[in-house]
């Protein structure tokens, strides 16, 4: 049997899409395996977000040449938004690559091991309706697509030119294909869409929240991403009222700055995102707030950045994702000027996270003592006979347990808190 080898980079939206390659190369008769040196095929799902992670793709991309000069029958292909952004050019660059398809193109390999090359960057307009296979590796949360791409445009974002445009899936499908996950046993999903406020088909949002809660057997339903300008009061009212829609929201705010949040193309202010966050805590009592924060974005000012360590005092998120600006090719801000050098970019980040680590672990200290539902992900990565989970608000737990626990909901004691996880105490199961 053939074998097929994918590494994923980037995003949750690139991790499911792997798992959409892997349920159709399974469908042809392939064999996924993690081990690159004996695979057939070789697939690098790519993310162009930021600079960085370009690099270290590029760099494996390097090692597959001399693979396959050893072994000419090994294919390689390279999927993903690189694959989609640099096109043609990344065939000029590595002519070793056989296969380039992009993030809207996934179908395209259907057939491939009797396809000698393969080029698919065209738009896909029936994105949103088609309907490919899954090969999950966990067995209790499980990520589900509600839409694809992106209309918004945020000025340093090359998300929409690599997703394309904004189409939501039909909520008919995505409900079938969540009530068969939780006949399955998953108790856990997860939305996925760039924006997951502006979905819209027969219902919206919160309407298809509320058709979801009433899946029986599911427990618990995460959405990512938000975004603050379309955080409606109806959504905050339908999280309010509904009880498997998880105590967390990961919203990014990018920056505090109201000045640097119009050059990013937000289109909301900082005190817009103060209030929602303020209507938000108010119906939903101990909902966790994560957020993404861009530091050293072009035309950034001290007194921008101090607006930034601001709300992140004010608001006390439980966790952020931070990154240093970085050029996008194609992007408005790019082409911006005032671009800081990468020592401010980096130092500003410094500071972010410090901040924020401190903040971090004084929420996670406050928790020792109380008691909470944790889904078992799965053995843990630091000691023999530790499981990992996450309790609602979405916060990793780690514990003593068999491994046979994989996908069931527990009551765990917390009993000691660190920075970037908690360690409990299995109190039923
Ligand atoms: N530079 C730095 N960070 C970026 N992000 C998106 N584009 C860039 C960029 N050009 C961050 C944003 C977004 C997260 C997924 O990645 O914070 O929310
Ligand atoms: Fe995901 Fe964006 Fe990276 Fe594409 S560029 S993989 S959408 S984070």
């Amino acid at each position: 049997m053939k074998k097929a080898y994918i590494k994923t980079f980037g995003c949750q939206m690139n991790v499911h899409d792997s798992e959409k390659m892997a349920g159709i190369l399974r469908a042809q008769g392939f064999d996924l395996t993690e081990d690159r040196q004996n695979a057939d095929l070789i697939i690098f799902n790519t993310c162009s977000i930021r600079q960085k992670a370009e690099q270290k793709f590029l760099s494996e991309l390097g090692r597959t040449r001399r693979m396959k000069e050893r072994r000419p029958a090994l294919r390689v292909a390279v999927a993903g938004c690189i694959a989609q952004q640099m096109g043609e050019k990344l065939l000029k660059r590595a002519p070793h690559v056989d296969y380039l398809f992009g993030p809207q193109n996934l179908h395209a390999l259907t057939g491939v091991s009797e396809k000698e090359s393969l080029l698919a960057l065209e738009e896909n307009p029936g994105l949103a309706t088609m309907e490919l296979p899954v090969l999950r590796k966990e067995r209790g949360r499980a990520w589900v697509s509600i839409m694809y791409g992106c209309d918004n445009f945020c000025s340093y974002c090359i998300v929409p030119y690599t997703r394309g445009r904004e189409r939501s899936r039909p909520s008919e499908s995505i409900v079938s294909e969540v009530r068969a996950l939780a006949a399955e046993g998953f108790r856990e999903v997860t939305l996925l869409g760039q924006n997951v406020n502006s979905y819209r088909s027969d219902v919206d949002f919160p309407g298809l929240l509320r058709r979801l809660n009433g899946v029986d057997g599911l427990a618990r339903i995460r959405f990512v991403t938000s975004h603050p300008k379309d955080f409606s009061p109806e959504l905050v009212d339908a999280l309010a009222g509904l009880e498997k829609p998880c105590e967390h929201v990961h919203l990014p705010l990018q920056s505090g700055s109201t000045r640097v949040l119009r050059e990013m193309n937000r289109k909301y202010t900082r005190e817009e995102y103060l209030k929602k966050v303020q209507a938000l805590r108010a119906r939903v009592p101990g909902v966790a707030i994560t957020t993404d924060i861009i530091t050293g974005f072009p035309g950034e000012r001290e007194e921008d950045h101090r607006d930034t360590l601001g709300v992140l005092g004010e608001v006390q998120f439980d966790g952020i994702f931070a990154f240093a600006f970085s050029p996008r090719p194609g992007t408005r801000a790019a082409a911006m000027q005032g671009h800081l050098p990468d020592a401010v970019r980096s130092a500003r980040l410094a500071e972010v996270l410090e901040l924020q680590d401190s903040i971090t672990l004084g929420k996670n200290e406050a928790l020792t003592g109380t008691t909470t539902e944790v889904l078992v992900e799965g053995p843990g990565e630091a000691l023999p006979g530790q499981l990992t989970g996450r309790t609602r608000t979405n916060k990793i737990v780690t514990f003593q347990g068999g491994e046979d626990l994989e996908g069931t909901l527990l009551d765990v004691r917390i009993v000691r808190a660190r920075r970037h996880s908690l360690e409990g105490e299995v109190l039923s199961s």
